[in-house]
């Protein structure tokens, strides 16, 4: 098959881009250094190659994802990071024989791990980003409590996510370490050996966390592609131009707002300007207008979201389609 032949919208993946970020990152956080987050990708076909490069668990956003892995016969350590107030499938996991690490960061969500089954746990400490997370001094009783009630408290993670957009890598290098502050804190007081953080932002810059949880730098994205970093940009949403018109100076490509996220913003076409996206449509102007039926390419703003969008990602070498892998882990 040829890339020509797929139906559009289409996510394409340059295999060869794709194992450049693989092995960058596994020479980078050798071994259990990384504990890649599938929900960039949400394909069990992908996380099967992550985890042949080294890594001894993965880290999950739902329950889908971990339920997926463990449905697709991956073996591993899996720390779902996130909150849940029903863990009764995971715990069907782990009595299944799955190895499951579960975050909390309250007593609902402790009582919920030991009524589901679950037996090990990490304290979810927040770090800075208003989302989940216990605050830092309180990590310690509540590891407590749960190491009484018969838990395996393996440490804590605290996802600093309010610093991953910072452009700037001395600012986003120095507000990493003002988080994992706090982090280091509360894990002296929880006890454990594990101590879980970081992002494909700062995989390099955070110096505290024992495993970084970087998920998107297997594809990459517009808005990480403008940082420093050692990865290329491996997915792109392969479009076909359904409309021209050479009057105005625009095109129309068949990949719009339900082909991929918009909250960090447009796509990237290269040479283009993208003026904006309909349902179904991106307009765009380019110094050479493309003809009805050229095909091509868009580097999306936010990958994660981007994927979920999608069924299957077809995996390129040049423009022979040599995969192609369904994105498996979607749904919750
Ligand atoms: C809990 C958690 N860890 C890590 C990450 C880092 O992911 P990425 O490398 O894709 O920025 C995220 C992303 O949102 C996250 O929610």
């Amino acid at each position: 098959v040829k890339v020509t032949d797929l139906a559009t919208p289409a996510l394409v993946v340059d295999a060869a881009a794709l194992e450049h970020n693989l092995s960058v990152m596994a020479e980078a956080l050798p071994g259990t250094r990384l504990r890649p987050h599938v929900k960039a990708h949400k394909c069990s076909e992908l996380a099967k190659e992550q985890l042949r490069r080294g890594p001894a668990g993965l880290t999950c956003s739902t329950i889908r994802e971990v339920d997926g892995l463990v449905a697709a016969g991956i073996k591993g350590e899996f720390l779902l990071a996130n909150e849940v107030l029903d863990a009764t499938r995971l715990g069907e996991l782990v009595a299944g024989g799955a190895s499951i690490l579960l975050a909390v960061d309250s007593e609902e969500t402790l009582t919920a791990a030991i009524d589901g089954g679950v037996r090990q746990i990490v304290l979810d400490v927040n770090v800075g980003l208003p989302r989940c997370g216990i605050a830092p001094q309180k990590a310690g009783a509540l590891a407590y409590k749960a190491r009484k009630a018969g838990l395996d408290v393996r440490g804590v993670m605290g996802y600093e996510g309010h610093v991953t957009a910072m452009e700037v890598t001395k600012d986003r290098q120095a507000a990493t370490a003002t988080a994992m502050e706090l982090l280091a804190t509360a894990a002296a007081d929880v006890g454990g050996e594990i101590i879980s953080a970081g992002a494909t932002a700062n995989f390099h810059l955070n110096t505290v966390a024992t495993e970084i949880q970087a998920g998107s730098y297997v594809f990459m994205d517009s808005a990480y592609g403008r940082m420093d970093l050692p990865f290329r940009q491996a997915l792109h949403i392969l479009a076909t131009v359904i409309s021209v018109n050479p009057r105005q100076g625009y095109a129309v490509a068949d990949a719009g707002l339900k082909a991929m996220a918009m909250d960090h913003g447009n796509p990237e076409i290269d040479g283009s300007k993208v003026w904006f996206l309909s349902d179904e449509h991106t307009t765009f102007s380019s110094e050479e207008l493309p003809v009805v039926g050229d095909r091509i390419r868009l580097t999306p703003g936010h990958i994660d979201p981007t994927v979920a969008y999608h069924d299957r990602i077809h995996i390129l070498e040049g423009d022979r389609v040599v995969d192609t892998w369904p994105v498996d882990l979607r749904g919750w």
